[in-house]
This record gives structure tokens, C-alpha cells and sequence, in this order.
């Protein structure tokens, strides 16, 4: 491994903070000393940029202002917060983290990166970040943005995600993690992943780390981290059918807690299959009477929705549905809702864009 002696890493340690403290953003989370809201503010972080955080984060400390008050509010409010966002297992662990820290911490986060590491949705470098954050406690961290710089500094020739590269660069970020700041400098590299080691056109210029560079120095920032080309995304297709009744209401229901988007609700449709032709509208109707006992008028189909998820991409066929006759069991939980004027039910942006095919329909001016 490439090798800073200790002089080395005190400068450049200086050198990152004092860009920070000339160039850092202030971001809401960083005018806060309150562990509840910066552990918030990490989650959020964790795959979404900050620009679309800050309003999510506002509102949700408004709406859950505590851990007790997180703890205690249903599931579904707290995904109906965080409704827009995606990943919303995210929310899922948080809300019952807070449940076990009224358990188990006396409704405190644990001050302990054990402790914290068992919590749901809390990994070693997030747990880094709020302890170093919160508390200033001297932790590494290693997120995608530190995984990025560090592999450029290093001109590392491993996969950062493969066990020899995560332990290089797990060693090199213990070693730049200055003693007695740990806080600033997570915020610091963090800032300078975003604004100037960029995945993309890194401003090496205005960078405080260039002169210690290995892949600025190769003049190919760009070409680090290295990566294995990435397989395909499958492709994957389903029908969704959007049953509506004369006053405009539309048939939701949830989706299973475990597994992707699970809690959110969405209107009824099959699994996803890898058929690629759309289903005809005859088969739609059969559907819905056998799976549901639901008689309506013959589905008309609206023009398709993509979406890309994680690991596959998503093409949605919405069908028009109007409701004739036949009710749900007792046991199909269901809702009939309005969803342009129901934000209490958690519905993602994927089934809010097949939702809004219909919107032509229900009003023709729109
Ligand atoms: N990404 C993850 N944590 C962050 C933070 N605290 N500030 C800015 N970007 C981040």
C-alpha cells in the first residue's frame, strides 16, 4: 500500500480542513448538534444527494421531532414522509431502530459504534459518521464518496468493493482520519467528493489533495475507482390495474412489508415476469375477476411507465378500469382514495407516474 508518513497525513488533514472551513456548504444537518438529527441526516444520505434531502429532512424532524416521537408514530406515517424518495427499506429501519432505542438505550442513540452497528439500517461507515459527527469520536468512514477519492489517491488497482480493496481502503481512512477531528473531516471529505473529486470531470485544480494524487498524477483521475463493467439490468414488465369507481376514488393496496417498495402502496397488478408483450385488456378483466372477484367495464390500456430500479429496469402497462360491480373480501386490505388529495397514504413516485396516466380521464382539461 502507498505509504504517508505521519507528517504527510497531518498536512493533508490540515490542508482538507481548511478548504472545508473556506469552502464547505452549510447544510442544515451541519448547524445541528443533535444526534437524532444527524443520524436522520446520514440515512437520508446514504443514496439520495443532498439537494433532494434538505426538504425531506426538514419535514421529517417537524413531523418526528424525537426518536420517541419517530418510535412511536405508525409505519405507514413515516413512509408517507419519506414518500418521493426511494429505498424506502431506509425508513422502515429507521423507525425501528428508534423503536429499539426506546428498548434497549433509554430512547438515546447508542453512543457506542457496537451498540449502533446492531441497529437496523446502520453499517460501519454510517455509524462512523454519526459517532464522528454527533460526538466527535474518532472514527473512519467509507462511503462511496471517501471509497472514490481514497482509490484516486492511491491509484488503487483493486475493486473497492472486493475484500482486498475494502481492507486498503478501510486501513487508508483510519490513517487520514485525524485524531482530534474526526467530525469536520467526515463532513470535509464528504464535501469534497461531491463538489470536486466528482465521479465525472473531477476539479483536480481546486483540489487540496492533488499534490499527494496518484491518478492526478497519472492524469487519469477518471479511470479510478476501477470497475468490472457492470451486466445489464434485466428487464422486467408487468400490468397494473387502476380500478375506479364513479366518485374517482381508485383501488390501493399495500405491499408486503418485506422485499421492494415493501409497506408502499399501489394499485393491484401481477409480479413482475419477463413477458415482454402487454397484456390485452381481456386478460386484465379476467384477472381482476379470479384474483379479486371484481367486475369492471373492458380495461383500456394507457401509455406505459418505465422506472429503473437498483437491480432491473421496470416497464409498467396501466389499464383504465371502471368498477361495475363485486367487493374485496374482508381480508384483502384495500383503500379507496383520491390520491392527488390523500398524502397519508405511502405511494412511490413509480406507481404516483402510473397513478397519473390516468389523470387525463378523471379530468380531460388537465
Ligand atoms: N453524504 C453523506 N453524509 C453527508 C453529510 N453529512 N454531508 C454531506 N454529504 C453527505
Amino acid at each position: 500500500m502507498i505509504h504517508f508518513s505521519e507528517a504527510v497525513r497531518v498536512e493533508m488533514g490540515q490542508r482538507l480542513l481548511d478548504h472545508y472551513a473556506r469552502h464547505g456548504r452549510a447544510l442544515p444537518w451541519r448547524a445541528t448538534r443533535d444526534p437524532y438529527a444527524i443520524w436522520l441526516s446520514e440515512i437520508l444520505l446514504q443514496q439520495t444527494g443532498v439537494k433532494s434531502v434538505v426538504p425531506y429532512y426538514e419535514r421529517f424532524l417537524d413531523r418526528f421531532p424525537t426518536i420517541q416521537a419517530l418510535a412511536e408514530a405508525p409505519q405507514e406515517a413515516v413512509l408517507a414522509c419519506w414518500q418521493g424518495l426511494g429505498y424506502y427499506r431506509r425508513a422502515v429501519h429507521l423507525h425501528a431502530a428508534a423503536q429499539r432505542m426506546m428498548q434497549e438505550h433509554q430512547g438515546q442513540l447508542p453512543r457506542d459504534i457496537e451498540q449502533l452497528v446492531k441497529l437496523p439500517g446502520i453499517g460501519p461507515s454510517t455509524a462512523g459518521a454519526i459517532l464522528a459527527i454527533a460526538f466527535n469520536q474518532h472514527h473512519a468512514i467509507l462511503d462511496g464518496n471517501v471509497k472514490r477519492i481514497l482509490s484516486r489517491l492511491m491509484a488503487l488497482e483493486l475493486l473497492p468493493d472486493s475484500t482486498p480493496g475494502r481492507k486498503i481502503l478501510w486501513e487508508m481512512a483510519a490513517l487520514l482520519t485525524p485524531r482530534d477531528a474526526a467530525g469536520h473531516y467526515a463532513q470535509a471529505i464528504m464535501d469534497l467528493g461531491a463538489t470536486i473529486c466528482r465521479p465525472r470531470n473531477p476539479d483536480c485544480m481546486g483540489c487540496p489533495w492533488s499534490f499527494w494524487c496518484r491518478a492526478r498524477a497519472m492524469g487519469r483521475p477518471e479511470a479510478y475507482p476501477v470497475t468490472v463493467a457492470r451486466a445489464a439490468k434485466p428487464h422486467r414488465y408487468q400490468f397494473n390495474a387502476l380500478v375506479m369507481r364513479e366518485d374517482g376514488s381508485l383501488l390501493l393496496m399495500p405491499r408486503p412489508d418485506r422485499g421492494l417498495l415493501g409497506g408502499m402502496w399501489q394499485p393491484p397488478g401481477d409480479d413482475p415476469s419477463l413477458t415482454v408483450t402487454p397484456p390485452d385488456g381481456e386478460t386484465v378483466r379476467l384477472w381482476l375477476a379470479e384474483r379479486h372477484g371484481l367486475m369492471v367495464d373492458p380495461p383500456v390500456a394507457l401509455p406505459s411507465v418505465d422506472h429503473v430500479f437498483t437491480h432491473f429496469r421496470l416497464t409498467v402497462y396501466p389499464f383504465c378500469c371502471v368498477w361495475r360491480a363485486g367487493e374485496l373480501s374482508g381480508e384483502t386490505i384495500h383503500r379507496w382514495i383520491h390520491p392527488d388529495h390523500d398524502r397519508s397514504t405511502p405511494i412511490s413516485t413509480l406507481h404516483r407516474k402510473v397513478l397519473a396516466r390516468l389523470t387525463p380521464r378523471i379530468n380531460p382539461a388537465a
